[in-house]
């Protein structure tokens, strides 16, 4: 027999079930280029500079920055060649390019001393993202040396280099520390990487305060947390690697957190919410047999 009001209901339904459809549509395709114009427009003729930009992440970032966003990139690394290779292609795309050379892990006087070629330069966003990781080995197997190394890469050479950028560059206005969604919750295999990375999200944290209430610098401090992207320094892992993207993805992320000012920033969305932050709320007893049943060390 024929219902009038479900009809009516199923209409509805139907209506509300398609404006929600056109609405997403539409937001999946007008974000891009929502994102693409923000960042054009808060990159453009900014002077950036790029530490770690001779492979991964810090690469395809500064490619991105160079050759789509219109900004003067300067990159930093140790590899000098791939960097040279990376400004040749950037300068041949119409873009401004420029190369430095820095170990973080040396002293505070050598950091320094490159900082002030970058000042010189007038960098008004620093994103530092020069990092190591120890190769997923088990913390027992580690030798001292690598131990140290990634302490001092990661951890000391970031707050050199960002100590150094907040006494020298006066023109400086944003500085972005690539840490990792590996500092929500101790991880086996990352062990010493996860500690440097939570370091880092706590030292920028209290920072950003600082610099707030230091009228004088308003310089805004702000913690980028990847998750797995794929880079020659994950490349060859063995453990899982879920949501896993590629490094062009990546830098669009990193360059649209930098455009928004954001203080904290984690991607990819399903892995920062979904996985991360619930293994965070996590009771301990739940993580762990479950980390156990999933994560199985190299060797
Ligand atoms: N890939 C991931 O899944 C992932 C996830 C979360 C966070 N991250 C973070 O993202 C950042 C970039 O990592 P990536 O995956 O792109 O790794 P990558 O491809 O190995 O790049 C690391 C960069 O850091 C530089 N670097 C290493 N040691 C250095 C030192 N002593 N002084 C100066 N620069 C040094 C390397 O350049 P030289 O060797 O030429 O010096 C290289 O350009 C790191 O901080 C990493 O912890 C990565």
């Amino acid at each position: 027999m024929w219902n009038g009001r479900s009809v009516f209901s199923t209409d509805l339904r139907t209506t509300v079930l398609a404006a929600t459809a056109i609405t997403c549509l539409l937001l999946w395709l007008l974000w891009p280029s929502r994102t693409r114009r923000r960042c054009r427009w808060y990159f453009a003729g900014k002077t950036v500079w790029v530490t770690g930009a001779s492979s991964g992440i810090g690469e395809a970032l500064a490619r991105l920055l160079g050759t789509q966003l219109g900004a003067h990139v300067i990159l930093s690394a140790r590899r000098v060649p791939q960097l040279q290779q990376l400004v040749h292609e950037i300068r041949a795309a119409g873009g401004r390019a420029d190369c430095v050379a820095l170990d973080a892990s040396l002293s505070y006087d050598d950091v320094r001393r490159v900082v002030s070629q970058v000042a010189a330069a007038g960098v008004q966003v620093a994103v530092l993202n020069a990092g190591v990781n120890h190769g997923g080995e088990a913390f027992a197997n580690l030798h001292a040396q690598q131990i140290d190394n990634v302490l001092n890469v990661n951890l000391r050479g970031t707050m050199f280099t960002a100590h150094a950028l907040l006494t020298e560059a006066t023109t400086l206005q944003c500085i972005a520390v690539i840490s990792s969604l590996a500092a929500y919750r101790g991880l086996p295999g990352g062990t010493v990487y996860g500690a440097t990375k939570a370091a880092l999200c706590s030292f920028v944290d209290g920072l950003r305060v600082e610099m707030r209430h230091a009228s004088h610098t308003p310089v805004h401090l702000m913690c980028v947390c990847p998750g797995f992207v794929r880079t020659p320094a994950i490349e060859h892992r063995q453990h899982p690697k879920p949501f896993l993207m590629e490094a062009e993805a990546a830098a669009w992320h990193i360059a649209d957190a930098v455009s928004r000012q954001t203080a904290h920033y984690g991607f990819p969305w399903v892995m920062e919410q979904l996985v991360m932050r619930i293994a965070r709320g996590c009771p301990r007893a739940l993580y762990e047999t479950v980390l156990g049943r999933t994560w199985h060390l190299p060797g």
